[in-house]
């Protein structure tokens, strides 16, 4: 049987990653190809126990390495139970943050060893690297500005607390992410009209994934 493809969507906060993930799964399914969309940290039984975990602060206390062995854990249980069985079963998998988010989230702005986090990413991830990974990029001034109107006054998450200055960092890590790995990552505008990042982000998928198939 013919291996699903695996895609994963990374970026800052409000960049509209769940709303461009529906948008692909929906493209996919039109040529009737299997979807699976799913998240991090969650997407399988364990995951989502420990995303509650981690979500709530509840982890803070730990230290950044032990929440990097959290969302490690979280992720084994996912590639385990959910990614590795559906691309394996033929289905794509569309997983909103994977990898690359621990990378920077926990390795670059958690400022933990290199080492230390290449190693945790070779264990969890065991050989389950994405086919393509979608990096919607956006300034964070925009991209906070979307997830506020979007939480509607509601409380920040521990993670939407943090300051302007992080969320640079990010950005840049996840530039670098792909300067790095560029047949593996696509960086796609994120500031455009929803349909005009709909539009990249199909592209990327048409040409380094589906070319082969001859999909117009
Ligand atoms: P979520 O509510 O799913 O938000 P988002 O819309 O930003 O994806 O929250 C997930 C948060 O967890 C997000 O702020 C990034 C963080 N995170 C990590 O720090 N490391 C990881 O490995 C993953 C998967 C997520």
């Amino acid at each position: 049987m013919k291996r699903g493809l695996f895609i994963t969507f990374e970026g800052g906060e409000g960049a509209g990653k769940s709303s461009q993930i529906g948008v692909l799964a929906e493209k996919l399914r039109a040529l009737g190809r299997k979807v699976v969309v799913t998240r991090e940290p969650g997407g399988s039984a364990g995951g989502e126990a420990v995303r509650h975990v981690l979500l709530s602060g509840a982890a803070e206390r730990l230290g950044p390495s032990m929440e990097a062995v959290l969302f490690a854990a979280a992720r084994a249980d996912h590639v385990d139970t959910v990614i590795r069985p559906a691309v394996v079963a033929g289905e794509d998998v569309i997983c909103d943050r994977f990898m690359d988010s621990s990378r920077v989230y926990q390795g670059v702005t958690g400022d933990l060893d290199t080492a230390f986090m290449r190693a945790l990413e070779r264990v969890t991830v065991a050989g389950m690297v994405p086919d393509l990974t979608l990096i919607l990029d956006l300034s964070p001034e925009e991209g906070l500005r979307r997830a506020h109107k979007r939480r509607g006054g509601d409380t920040p998450d521990r993670y939407e607390k943090e300051e302007i200055d992080i969320h640079r960092r990010r950005r840049e890590a996840y530039l670098d992410i792909a300067r790095a790995e560029p047949e593996r990552c696509a960086v796609i505008d994120a500031t455009g009209t929803p349909e005009a990042v709909a539009s990249a982000v199909w592209e990327a998928v048409r040409t380094r994934l589906l070319a082969e198939d001859a999909v117009a």
